[in-house]
């Protein structure tokens, strides 16, 4: 499996030290043998070598400099190509998408998407955009030109929220989803719950990284609507789209009430919620008070979790990071194991 990585910030990166200090591991376990032929970045630059990088010195570069200039020279190798380029001309089996996407376009990376199927590559990737904006026509194309799509981290990063619903639960119908799906609010209600104000929470989220580059999206809540639209669509089956999503912000939120809550024994929580309706499906991302007894009442700090309301299994809980530079890459790791297998049986069919 040659991979081709376009972007290479704190995800490409993440992924990129995983596969440098777990191939084995994972070639054991799972019988894939990934191997990274290029990186593409806009900022620290671009290479290309068809029988594979050095990934201990990319990220050793990528860390110290900031720039891949002074990578190793050799006859096979090619610098400087784009993130379209790369997908199209390079030998890569896998574009793994980790680019900077403009989430109210999805741009550039559905276009990546497409350019990439078109070309017979499989896609990985952790972008919200292009699934949220455009999740019915690319798994459509991907499925015509017979390959992969993945996304798990697109919904709480490393952890298998996406996965869970699509596979360990099959057979069910959710009938609600409900879900604390953006770290950067529920830190800073957990902190505000213990007197911080609302500007110095924020600043401690952004300190911590946690927040988006514009903070915006956190505390108004696009971040958690646009992971309420991919549930919605990828796991509910239903064309939802951000308009028809309620949203409030975390703002509308006065500190005495989080004070008042927090005297009767009760919590406000930022949750994305979706729920089937006898008039259809309802989904909103806004400040709720939940009772103590609530399981997601519980959810400290920057964690994530989810609620799935299952007509069979009944309500499922599942908690864990939504961010992180090693989560967001393992979300990755996943979906190219995912991809291997999809890629073996494809191998066995054509055999056949
Ligand atoms: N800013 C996001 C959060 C990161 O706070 O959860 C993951 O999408």
């Amino acid at each position: 499996m040659k991979l081709a990585i376009l972007g290479f910030g704190v995800v490409g990166q993440g992924l990129a030290e995983i596969l440098a200090n777990q191939c084995e591991k994972t070639r054991q376990q799972t019988g894939m043998a990934p191997k990274v032929v290029a990186i593409s970045d806009f900022k620290i630059g671009s290479l290309y070598d068809p029988n594979g990088l050095d990934l201990d010195k990319v990220l050793h570069l990528a860390a110290t400099v900031g720039s891949l200039e002074d990578y190793p020279n050799s006859a096979t190798l090619v610098r400087g190509l784009d993130a379209m380029t790369t997908i199209v001309q390079t030998n890569a089996d896998v574009i793994v998408e980790a680019t900077f996407t403009d989430i109210k376009t999805g741009e550039p990376a559905i276009t990546h998407c497409k350019t990439a199927f078109a070309a017979k590559k499989h896609v990985v990737m952790t972008n919200k955009g292009p699934i949220a904006m455009a999740y019915k026509q690319l798994s459509e194309l991907a499925a015509e030109n017979g390959v992969y799509l993945g996304f798990e981290g697109t919904v709480m990063s490393g952890t298998p929220a996406l996965r869970l619903a699509r596979t360990a639960l099959i057979g069910n119908t959710f009938t609600e989803v409900n879900g604390i799906l953006n770290g950067t609010t529920n830190y800073m209600l957990t902190q505000m719950e213990d007197g911080m104000s609302y500007h110095d929470a924020l600043k401690q989220a952004q300190e911590k990284g946690y927040a988006e580059a514009d903070p915006t999206s956190d505390v108004e809540g696009y971040d958690a609507l646009y992971k309420i639209v991919i549930l919605a669509n990828t796991v509910m089956g239903e064309a939802l789209t951000p308009d028809d999503v309620e949203r409030v912000g975390l703002k509308t939120l006065l500190a005495a009430e989080i004070q008042t809550a927090k005297q009767q024994g009760k919590r406000w929580k930022m949750l994305g919620t979706i729920r089937r309706t006898a008039d259809g499906m309802k989904a909103a991302v806004k400040p709720i008070l939940l009772d103590s007894s609530h399981p997601l009442s519980s959810i400290d700090g920057a964690t994530n979790a989810i609620t799935y309301s299952c007509d069979l299994a009944g309500d499922i809980t599942l908690t864990g990071a939504g961010a992180g530079k090693k989560e967001t890459g393992y979300a990755l790791l996943s979906d190219l194991v995912d991809c291997h297998f999809f890629m073996e049986e494809n191998r066995k069919v054509t055999n056949q």
